[in-house]
């Protein structure tokens, strides 16, 4: 039986790796245990707790407002005396945090094979996003199996010079997270009333006679000016259209908590609110209007309920739902965001034309691809291909 440590840290890579622990944990070909490397803890354990995942491992890393030194350096040494104790055949890594990277050039230094999840998304702009696109290029060189979201990934790896052999397209398994989540919320009363709970404990209630913007956004790269920007946007739109809800799920990261805090609190329509459980988070996008984020994960899962997006950064290394018209990039330009969230709250048409749900992140089955794969494709499921590709 192979040995598979997988191990993630931040919220995302936590959503995005649950469903793949089930799977490989229902293979019979496989022992897994889970390492945390916990670089985020409260986030962290809303995920595991959602999912009822329970660590083998927790390096228990997090420090308030950590740098990245910091990260990296914990979590290869708290690596080593798990990697002793397993002795892992594989690592599952998953996207582009310093998670992904420190626990990838741990396996490195022990020989071990490196599978890497969400692999080959690029800006190739190596500043933005700021560290990500640095941890996915150097986490891409020591990995051995590189599980791909989509046709442009690979096509970003293989222009690197990887070989076609080491890349299956997989769809991306934040999409798998998502139905498991969706299916339960449309079928079961109970989850959904708990979901409405948990959201008046966070002091929120959706209206439904109130359009709701949704926003979340942590970006490092946004730190100091560009959070202000983004709070002065959003202040605008929260006095031009007071019948309106934005409603704010604000990240931990004191570099967005406190100025977030200090520019939007105590607006009457603004609802600045802590981090949201997995489910509920999902329930309030399934009730939104619109979103308006910086956040990757988000960028993939809006789309997939059909839901218009806006983009606050340069650029993006998910091109996909732009091409399909449902995302767009405002940057973090107060006019832009402004302007981008005007137009569709006024425009019913344009709203209706962006507002289609579309799949170009995945189908649901990214997990059942990659655990097949790894045993030889007996089950022979064919590579991810969007349904708007097959239909053209
Ligand atoms: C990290 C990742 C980023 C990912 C994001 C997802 C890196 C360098 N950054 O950024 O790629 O998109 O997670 O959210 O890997 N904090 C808490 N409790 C928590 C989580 C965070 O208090 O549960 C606070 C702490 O003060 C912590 C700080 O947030 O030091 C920053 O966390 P960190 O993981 O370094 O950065 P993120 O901005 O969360
Ligand atoms: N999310 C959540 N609760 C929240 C906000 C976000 O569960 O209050 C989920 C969201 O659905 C998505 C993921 O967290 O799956 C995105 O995490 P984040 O924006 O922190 O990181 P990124 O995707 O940008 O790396």
């Amino acid at each position: 039986m192979k040995k598979a440590l997988v191990v993630f840290g931040t919220r995302p890579e936590a959503i995005k790796m649950a469903p793949l622990v089930k799977k490989l944990q229902e293979s019979t070909a496989y022992s897994v245990r889970v390492c945390v490397t916990a670089q985020h803890r409260s986030m962290l354990d809303q995920v595991l707790e959602i999912f009822d995942i329970l660590p083998d491992y927790d390096l228990d890393v997090m420090k308030p407002n950590q740098d990245l030194f910091d990260i990296t350096s914990n979590i290869l040494l708290k690596l080593k005396p798990v990697l002793d104790d397993f002795q892992p055949d594989e690592i599952f890594v998953h996207g582009d945090t310093s998670t992904t990277f420190a626990a990838s050039l741990a396996g490195f230094y022990r020989g071990i094979d490196i599978c890497h999840i969400e692999a080959g998304l690029r800006t190739n702009n190596i500043r933005s996003p700021f560290p990500e696109e640095a941890n996915r290029k150097l986490t891409a060189v020591i990995t051995k199996s590189h599980f791909v979201p989509t046709t442009s990934a690979k096509e970003n790896l293989i222009k690197e010079g990887y070989s076609e052999q080491q890349i299956v397209i997989t769809g991306n398994t934040v999409i798998d997270a998502l139905n498991l989540v969706e299916n339960k919320l449309n079928k079961d009363e109970k989850i959904r009333t708990a979901a409405k709970e948990k959201l008046s404990q966070a002091g929120f209630h959706i209206s439904p006679d109130r359009k709701l913007v949704l926003v979340t956004g942590h970006r490092r790269e946004n730190f100091g000016k560009g959070v202000e920007r983004i709070c002065d946007a959003l202040l605008k739109v929260a006095t031009t259209y007071p019948d309106v809800d934005i409603v704010y799920p604000v990240h931990l990261n004191p570099n967005v908590k406190d100025v977030v805090t200090e520019k939007l609190g105590g607006v009457s329509n603004i609802h600045l609110i802590s981090p949201l459980d997995y489910v509920t988070f999902i329930y309030l996008m399934i009730n939104c209007y619109l979103v308006v984020t910086d956040s990757g994960g988000i960028q993939e899962e809006a789309p997939s309920l059909g839901k218009p997006v806006l983009v606050m950064r340069d650029v993006t290394e998910r091109p996909e739902a732009i091409s399909a018209g449902t995302v767009k990039l405002v940057g973090t330009d107060v006019n832009k965001i402004f302007s981008g969230v005007a137009d569709l709250l006024e425009d019913r048409m344009l709203y209706d034309q962006i507002s289609k749900a579309v799949n170009p992140y995945g189908d649901g089955i990214a997990c059942d691809r990659i655990v097949d794969s790894l045993l030889g494709g007996k089950l022979g499921l064919a590579q991810f291909v969007p349904k708007s590709i097959l239909l053209s």
